[in-house]
């Protein structure tokens, strides 16, 4: 604890801040977290302030020097916070100025905490991004390389969750995968509209010294400065952004873990999930539960929740910057942790699950699920779709009063159908062979999709 608590800006108040107006105003607590960033900033704006004449080369690296050791006290602990440290720019700022005096009161020119909070956030939510893409990557890769081992295997895919026609695993696989790049494809587009700096934008007129904020945003990592200066501190799109993309992501996650959670029902038998990812019972010593899958969906709503706080605080808000502001970084916060949280455990969960092909395979002996292939068949002999899906329907129809299947059916009533080699049609492995179109379930459709992902993969770490 400093000694000194009066805050930064006393000099025009009587009256210190009544400790409960204080403790509510007080955000040290969550953004903390932004200090390297800060420092980062404020070593681009000191070198902004030489380049205008404000200070000399040795007070530049004095400074610099200065910043980087608050930097380092503030990761490693022993950063000794003041009360009065409202924020961690204030924080940041006086502890500069409690080793430089002066110099360190020099540091404040030309800025704000409004354009300084947007720039230090900017910069941390591009390098969480960067760590949520490379776990996405991640699991991306795991899903094709899970999809690379089950190109051949057969499984009734569904609709309305009710089985439908045959596919292969790697095609079910891989939907979740090509969901997957679609996030990260999102995040790169997020990413070119975030690297603004709003450095110089000031309070919201910039000022009247002359800085030229061009450099500054080359030195910290950013494209380039902003384009006029009341939008610059307001604008808070890209946390809005980074909270869609994170809760659309987290939608695609939880929507693995439906698909995990049904397979693996032992109800159905079809997968299983490593104990490592299982829970047990308090009470029924018997169960398994699947509380890694259970946890991702739950956290997905709680990222989807992120996105509707920031945009309630966000909608009522005049231009220009209100304290309400401040609100914007704990959902961002909130949905980076939680991301990178569940990316791992569901990493490991989808890495180590057993598919069971056989089990899978025995659900494709209902012959309900070749009905497609055979009505297809009658339009390639040139029946019209509907007048084949009509004749079909009441095939189905007159096997199920007679407690047949399509299986029962003998070579002259398949004859009399219209279709000789009606039999054939009922095999899954032909049925998905036959379904090879670029994008479809067979097994080379399949590979073909998979190196498709591995090229966009590979185009991506290049970039
Ligand atoms: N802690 C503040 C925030 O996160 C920094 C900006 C304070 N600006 C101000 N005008 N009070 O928004």
């Amino acid at each position: 604890m400093g000694e000194d608590d009066t805050p930064l800006w006393s000099g025009r108040f009587d009256t210190p801040p009544a400790p409960e107006a204080r403790a509510l105003g007080r955000s040290l607590a969550f953004d903390v977290r932004l200090a390297p960033f800060d420092v980062e900033v404020s070593i681009a704006h000191a070198h902004t302030l030489r380049d205008a004449g404000l200070l000399s080369d040795e007070e530049l690296r004095a400074l610099t020097d200065a910043l980087e050791e608050v930097g380092v006290e503030i990761a490693d602990g022993t950063f000794a916070f003041s009360d009065a440290d409202e924020d961690v720019h204030s924080a940041v700022e006086r502890g500069v100025t409690d080793r430089l005096g002066e110099l360190g009161a020099k540091l404040h020119a030309g800025r704000s905490r409004n354009d300084l909070v947007v720039t230090d956030l900017r910069l941390w939510c591009l390098a969480a991004a960067r760590r949520i893409d490379a776990l996405t990557t991640l699991l991306v890769r795991t899903l094709i390389d899970k999809a690379r081992d089950h190109v051949e295997t057969l499984m009734p895919g569904t609709t309305h969750g009710r089985n439908a026609q045959p596919v292969t695993l790697g095609h079910h696989l891989l939907a979740h995968a090509w969901a997957l790049t679609r996030d990260l494809e999102r995040s790169g587009q997020w990413a070119v509209r975030t690297r603004v700096s709003a450095l110089g934008a000031g309070a919201l007129a910039t000022s009247t010294l002359a800085l030229a904020p061009r450099a500054g945003p080359e030195r910290h990592g950013l494209d380039g400065p902003f384009a006029a200066s009341i939008d610059a501190i307001s604008d808070r799109d890209f946390a809005q952004e980074f909270l869609a993309v994170a809760a659309i992501l987290a939608t695609h996650l939880s929507l693995l873990t439906a698909y995990l959670a049904r397979l693996t029902d032992p109800a159905l038998g079809w997968a299983e999930l490593d104990e490592a990812y299982a829970t047990g019972s308090s009470m029924m010593p018997q169960k398994r539960n699947p509380d890694t899958t259970e946890l991702v969906r739950a956290k997905s709503a709680r990222i989807a929740g992120d996105f509707a706080t920031l945009g309630s605080v966000l909608r009522p808000l005049p231009l220009g910057y209100h304290r309400d502001l401040q609100e914007d970084k704990e959902p961002v916060f909130d949905a980076a942790d939680t991301l990178e949280l569940v990316l791992p455990a569901l990493i490991g969960a989808v890495e180590t699950v057993r598919f069971d092909a056989e089990a899978m395979r025995r659900a494709l002996d209902d012959h309900g699920l070749y009905a497609t292939d055979i009505a297809e068949s009658l339009v390639a002999a040139g029946v019209p779709f509907r007048d084949a899906h009509r004749r079909t329907g009441e095939l189905l129809k007159r096997t199920a009063a007679e407690k047949r299947s399509l299986g029962d059916l003998t070579d002259d009533e398949w004859a009399a159908f219209g279709l000789p080699n009606g039999r054939s049609f009922l095999d899954p492995d032909r049925s998905v062979r036959a379904r090879a179109m670029q994008g479809g379930p067979s097994p080379d459709s399949v590979r073909d999709q998979i190196a498709a992902i591995d090229r966009l993969l590979a185009d991506r770490s290049r970039t």
